[in-house]
């Protein structure tokens, strides 16, 4: 039987994968990341958020960029290997590229439907599959997902992002399933909304306000920083017996279906 011990330290030098690199949670995770000494491999679309982020690392930073679509598996693969041969053995990977685009479900285009289940869905596989065959040899590894609190109910507008956030779920189960013997963990995060662009996109406002914000127990978003740090955990040797959960990072949204925070006031002082 094999011995793990508790106290082990983690030996080898850790080299983080992260997709949507450039901006919000990705470019948190990353900061999050270099700072606790890990070489960050950062891939993106945009070239310029890339380069963004390279600076705030600082010169001591250990960075690798590429721009590139994770629709396209042969350039994710191509930037696996130039990551293994430059800055070492990959051992963190987080698959945050992803995008959001609304509409009625009676007027969703077929288009729209696809291009987000494309990227959320097929494109974080595509990561994970070109990652977890660099690590998988090796018996090392642990992956963090990007699901949402989409992946616990549905959202008016959002039955693309849903539907793609939900087949995550059931993805990173799977992968869990198929690869913990080999050393690989794979987990996700579900977010409430967070602080980045994404939050506004298709969302109305007073919908955020009124309905989002009321039922939050903690009253608030979520900061980029706070949903690293839960990544951070996921990925570390901390978590080192979680495999295949989905850890929800929602103020408490999804802790109780009758939450208004000023309902809840409301129903203490009926006698
Ligand atoms: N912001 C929220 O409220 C929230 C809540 C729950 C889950 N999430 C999830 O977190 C992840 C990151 O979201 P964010 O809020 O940081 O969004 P963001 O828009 O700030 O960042 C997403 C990044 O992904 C990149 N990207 C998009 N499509 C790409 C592609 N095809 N190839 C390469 N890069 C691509 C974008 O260029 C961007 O830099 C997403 O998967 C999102 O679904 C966000």
């Amino acid at each position: 039987m094999t011995q793990h011990s508790l106290n082990q330290p983690q030996a080898l030098p850790r080299v983080a994968f992260v997709t949507g690199a450039a901006s919000g949670i990705g470019a948190a995770v990353c900061r999050l990341l270099a700072a606790q000494g890990v070489a960050i491999a950062a891939a993106d679309q945009n070239a310029a958020g890339l380069a963004a982020l390279h600076d705030s690392l600082g010169p001591d930073a250990r960075f690798l960029g590429a721009v590139l679509d994770v629709r396209d598996e042969a350039a994710q693969q191509a930037f696996v290997a130039e990551t293994e041969a430059t800055l070492g053995a990959i051992t963190d990977v987080v698959p945050c590229a992803g995008l959001a685009r609304s509409a009625p479900a009676e007027a969703m285009s077929a288009e729209q439907w696809d291009l987000v289940l494309d990227i959320n869905l097929r494109g974080t596989f595509l990561t994970c599959k070109a990652t977890a065959s660099a690590m998988l040899p090796r018996g090392r590894g642990s992956i963090v997902c990007l699901a949402s609190i989409t992946a616990r109910g549905g959202q008016p507008g959002r039955a693309n992002y849903a539907a793609s956030k939900w087949g995550l779920g059931g993805r990173v189960k799977s992968l869990a399933s198929e690869w913990g013997n080999r050393g690989v963990r794979v987990n996700a995060v579900a977010p409430n909304g967070v602080d980045t662009p994404m939050l506004t996109v298709g969302v109305p406002d007073h919908f955020r306000e009124d309905v989002m914000l009321d039922r939050t127990p903690l009253g608030r978003f979520a900061q980029v920083e706070e949903v690293a740090q839960g990544i951070a955990f996921l990925l570390s040797d901390a978590a080192s017996y979680v495999t295949g959960t989905v850890l929800d990072i929602d103020g408490g949204l999804t802790a109780g279906y009758l939450t208004h925070r000023h309902g809840a006031d409301y129903a203490l002082h009926q006698r």
